[in-house]
């Protein structure tokens, strides 16, 4: 058939080609649970791109509690927040979040994605503005895309550029939404700046705390608590994936603005609520991040460790600043092969390769866990130096 939906589908060669020329790195079949160390393939390999930050995803006590949520309330919630999926668990998170984040009220969504996409979509609407980073994560696009606002994107962490276009809007509402810590640089969005632009201009400021929520902060509370400033982000949002070791979206704000989300996000009210065994681990995650902060300490410590030494082998790893720490390698091809070379001794990271990067600067993408030991992190150390000096990275 000439004009086919499918052309594009049966066109579409270079997985084939990555498979062919075993470079191929996604879908990895993990035969283990997700830690510090998972099984592929029957091999152990260390794994450096989770986003099981506190190491909570095996925690006795989150287990036991999503064990316990599924005994008592069943394995699905069989229907939307709005109508029968909302039960008392759901309520008692969103109010322990809200509390720990100090604001008014939480609603919780049943994946961080779905978050962006429902908040996003109903708080800005036809001639009001989206005013957003231009590396601001795939989430936040899509949820930008949904409402019937406009968007607009600044050069990322440009504050000049931020105001230019809060400049040429500024008739309009308009709602700056970042990232808190960037999902593939780790850097950190300029809060203060931030504040003060939208103080000026009089936008609301948005922040997707995906990456940052139990990670920074003095109480692990996010880029707000970072620089002191909680009470300048009128919208937070955290996802549950990483942290938390769960599944599930938080947005908090004030009661009136999670009130009308509620009744008008089309990710709440049109789709299925998160199952109890997710909220029963999301519960008991919340209070070991609350009770346990020593564990964000040795995140951060873990990753300053290993940042610094990649730094001093000569790797550069962007404006890392957090857990999250990229490799500058090059083209995509190097990404892959470099991958594969890692792959093959041991350890497991994620090449990230155009569009999702600018051409000529892909990047081997890590990230660190507060359970990491430290003969681990020596052994992720010693094999980048050996793949980044025979790729002449390094
Ligand atoms: C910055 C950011 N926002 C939102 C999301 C979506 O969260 P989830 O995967 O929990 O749906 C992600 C996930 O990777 C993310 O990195």
């Amino acid at each position: 058939m000439e004009i086919d939906v499918f052309k594009k589908c049966f066109n579409f060669h270079i997985v084939d080609k990555l498979k062919k020329a075993g470079f191929y790195p996604y879908f990895h079949k993990v035969e283990s649970r997700q830690g510090p160390e998972i099984i592929i393939n029957g091999a152990k390999k260390i794994v450096v791109c989770s986003n099981n930050y506190l190491g909570l995803a095996n925690h006795p006590k989150v287990v036991e509690a999503s064990i316990l949520a599924i005994k008592k309330y069943g394995t699905s919630c069989t229907g939307s927040r709005l109508l029968n999926g909302t039960n008392d668990l759901h309520e008692k998170v969103e109010k322990k979040f809200a509390k720990f984040v100090n604001k008014e009220d939480a609603i919780l969504f049943t994946t961080g994605h779905h978050s962006n996409l429902g908040a996003l979509s109903s708080l800005v609407g036809k001639n009001e503005v989206f005013i957003t980073d231009k590396l601001d994560h795939a989430s936040i696009i899509d949820g930008c895309r949904l409402s019937f606002g406009e968007m607009v994107r600044f050069k990322h962490n440009n504050m000049e550029d931020l105001e230019r276009q809060l400049l040429k809007h500024k008739n309009k509402a308009m709602m700056i939404v970042v990232d808190g810590i960037f999902s593939m640089g780790g850097d950190i969005a300029n809060l203060p700046e931030i504040s003060n632009l939208a103080k000026q201009y009089g936008a609301r400021v948005f922040i997707d705390e995906a990456h940052s929520f139990g990670v920074i902060g003095e109480n692990g509370k996010g880029i707000g608590e970072y620089f002191n400033m909680g009470e300048n982000i009128d919208v937070l949002m955290a996802t549950a994936s990483k942290s938390l070791a769960s599944i599930g979206g938080f947005i908090a704000s004030k009661s009136k603005v999670i009130n009308y989300i509620k009744h008008n996000a089309r990710t709440m009210i049109f789709t299925a609520s998160l199952p109890p065994g997710c909220v029963g681990a999301i519960d008991a995650a919340l209070d070991l991040l609350i009770s346990e902060p020593n564990r964000r300490i040795v995140l951060i410590s873990n990753a300053n460790k290993i940042r610094k030494a990649f730094k001093s082998m000569g790797y550069n790893t962007n404006s890392s600043h957090s857990p999250i720490i990229p490799l500058v390698v090059g083209s995509d091809l190097i990404a892959f092969k470099m991958w594969k070379m890692l792959f093959d001794e041991g350890i497991f990271a994620s090449p990230v390769v155009t569009p999702a990067v600018p051409e000529g600067q892909s990047i081997i993408r890590t990230s660190y866990m507060a359970t990491h030991s430290d003969s681990q992190l020596n052994f992720v150390l010693e094999k980048f130096k050996k793949v980044g000096k025979k790729f002449g990275i390094i």
